[in-house]
């Protein structure tokens, strides 16, 4: 089936980025992308697209250019599931907080919702595509829910994990490493395959094009952000280390980095990996192996997490340790917000957990961040329920600028790897601050000799 009208549930992180750069790259096939959330879609619909919901580097030029063209955002979801022939569904799959699984198992019950409406909703042959990240097997309750409450017509389920990355998601969708898409090895399955399969070859090569049987395109997903993970979490396991023994985690890095078996990319020590999905997603993945009874497998997989939470209170340990054993009273910059560059998104950072722990105890703490909004920092830290509304209001400050942030300071953490940081006037800085005046740099990106040689005294992660 040629396709021509596609539908998107979910405006999020990825329905959007996704459908606007299928929407420019098809002119072709008319994209509505749909939301509960009614802010969400305006937002998605301010005339200046600027002022889109979410920030990626050159997101906003893509929208400026389909919007209103053959990309749509609308609230009306069962009209745009009617009109669809192929339908995405993008919507959240967060770790469920209650009954079994709770703090592991991924919450369904929006996929599910989804599925039924797609049920209730569809008069004609559809193509249901998963485009959330999902347990492995979840196709089979889709498919279960869409032929036992739909009208009778039928449904073809397909897996088309997404794997960009925030920060760079238009370069990684006009540019994927591959596309992976799974789906029934019957005649209608191949067929559905194929059709999704002529969406991207719009500007993907067929040769980037994987198609795979559903349940390992589904795992393939967990997989991967396992898989990258764990790099993570391996590399800040030796930074430890390297503090002990005065190697350098940088240097170690770039040594097993240069060899081609291991590859450089995703081995920079952190203060911890954030955002909204790989620690959801290892949960699950941990949460799967322990329902067949894999005990081993999961424990494997667990220790990331482990390793990862350890990493985040090391860095909040080592600040108070640092400044002589109490941080009460004492202002503490912090210089980032954001889980990673480039995006405005903080689900998971390790920025919240750091700023909790200095909280406790009893820390001020001055946040400077160029994409977050105080707001949404305040909402982080109600959210993990530590301590009033009131009592985070008191302790966290927020500031327009890295200077304001900084002044009278006793120390600062960067949290995030903003590349103006690296930019800044620091003697200007060092000079307004508390002496003897600490930098924790939990991503090593400022320039240790140089800042030292200021006056600063410098402690980076793994060195
Ligand atoms: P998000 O929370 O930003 O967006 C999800 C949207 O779905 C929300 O706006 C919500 O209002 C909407 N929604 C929920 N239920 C709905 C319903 N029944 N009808 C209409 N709208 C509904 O989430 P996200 O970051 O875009 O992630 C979506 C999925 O993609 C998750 O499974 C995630 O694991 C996966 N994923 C995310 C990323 C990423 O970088 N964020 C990358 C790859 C995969
Ligand atoms: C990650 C994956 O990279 C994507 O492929 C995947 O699609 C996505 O999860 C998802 O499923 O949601 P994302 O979380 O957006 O993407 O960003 P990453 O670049 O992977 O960074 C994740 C965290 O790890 C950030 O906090 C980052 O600062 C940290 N990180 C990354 C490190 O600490 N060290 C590194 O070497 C790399």
């Amino acid at each position: 089936m040629k396709i021509t009208k596609i539908c998107c549930i979910g405006a999020g992180y990825v329905g959007g980025p996704t459908m606007a750069v299928i929407a420019q790259k098809c002119p072709h096939i008319q994209v509505t992308v749909v939301d509960l959330n009614e802010q969400r879609i305006a937002d998605w619909n301010n005339p200046d697209p600027e002022k889109i919901p979410i920030y990626e580097p050159g997101l906003s030029e893509i929208v400026a250019e389909a919007r209103g063209r053959n990309l749509f955002f609308s609230t009306d979801v069962d009209n745009a599931i009617d009109e669809a022939q192929m339908i995405f569904i993008s919507v959240n799959t967060p770790t469920k907080t209650y009954g079994k699984g709770k703090g592991m198992a991924a919450d369904l019950k929006y996929i599910e919702l989804c599925a039924r409406q797609i049920a209730r909703v569809a008069k004609q042959n559809k193509i249901v595509v998963e485009k959330s990240t999902l347990p492995v097997r979840t196709a089979e309750a889709i498919k279960s829910i869409l032929d036992n409450t739909g009208n009778g017509v039928q449904f073809q389920i397909l897996s088309n994990p997404e794997f960009l990355a925030e920060g760079t998601a238009v370069t990684d969708l006009l540019n994927p490493d591959r596309i992976l898409i799974g789906g029934d090895t019957t005649p209608e399955g191949e067929e559905a395959i194929n059709s999704l399969v002529e969406v991207y070859a719009n500007w993907v090569s067929k040769n980037q094009i994987l198609t795979t049987n559903v349940w390992s395109s589904e795992l393939s997903k967990l997989t991967a952000n396992a898989f990258l993970a764990q790099r993570i979490s391996s590399i800040n396991a030796m930074s430890e280390l390297c503090e002990k023994t005065g190697a350098d985690v940088n240097e170690v890095a770039k040594a097993i980095g240069m060899d081609s078996r291991i590859g450089p990319k995703f081995l920079k020590a952190s203060v911890g990996f954030g955002g909204s999905c790989f620690q959801k997603d290892i949960l699950n993945l941990v949460y799967i192996a322990k329902s067949y009874g894999l005990d081993e497998v999961s424990d494997y997989w667990e220790q990331v997490i482990i390793m990862n939470d350890h990493q985040k209170r090391r860095f909040s340990n080592k600040i108070v340790q640092t400044l002589y054993n109490t941080v009460a009273d004492k202002k503490i910059a912090f210089l980032g917000w954001a889980f990673k560059k480039d995006t405005n998104d903080t689900r998971e950072s390790a920025a919240i957990y750091v700023a909790d722990d200095l909280i406790n105890e009893q820390a001020k703490i001055s946040v400077y961040d160029p994409k977050v909004s105080k707001n949404k920092m305040l909402s982080d830290m109600d959210y993990l329920e530590t301590r009033t509304k009131e009592e985070n209001l008191k302790s966290l400050n927020v500031f327009e600028n890295a200077y304001e942030a900084c002044k009278d300071a006793h120390a600062i953490a960067i949290l995030t790897e903003w590349d103006e940081f690296t930019t800044y006037d620091w003697k200007k800085i060092y000079d307004s601050m508390h002496k003897p005046a600490f930098i924790f740099d939990g991503r090593n990106i400022l320039d240790a000799k140089q800042l030292e040689s200021i006056g600063f005294v410098y402690n980076g992660i793994g060195s």
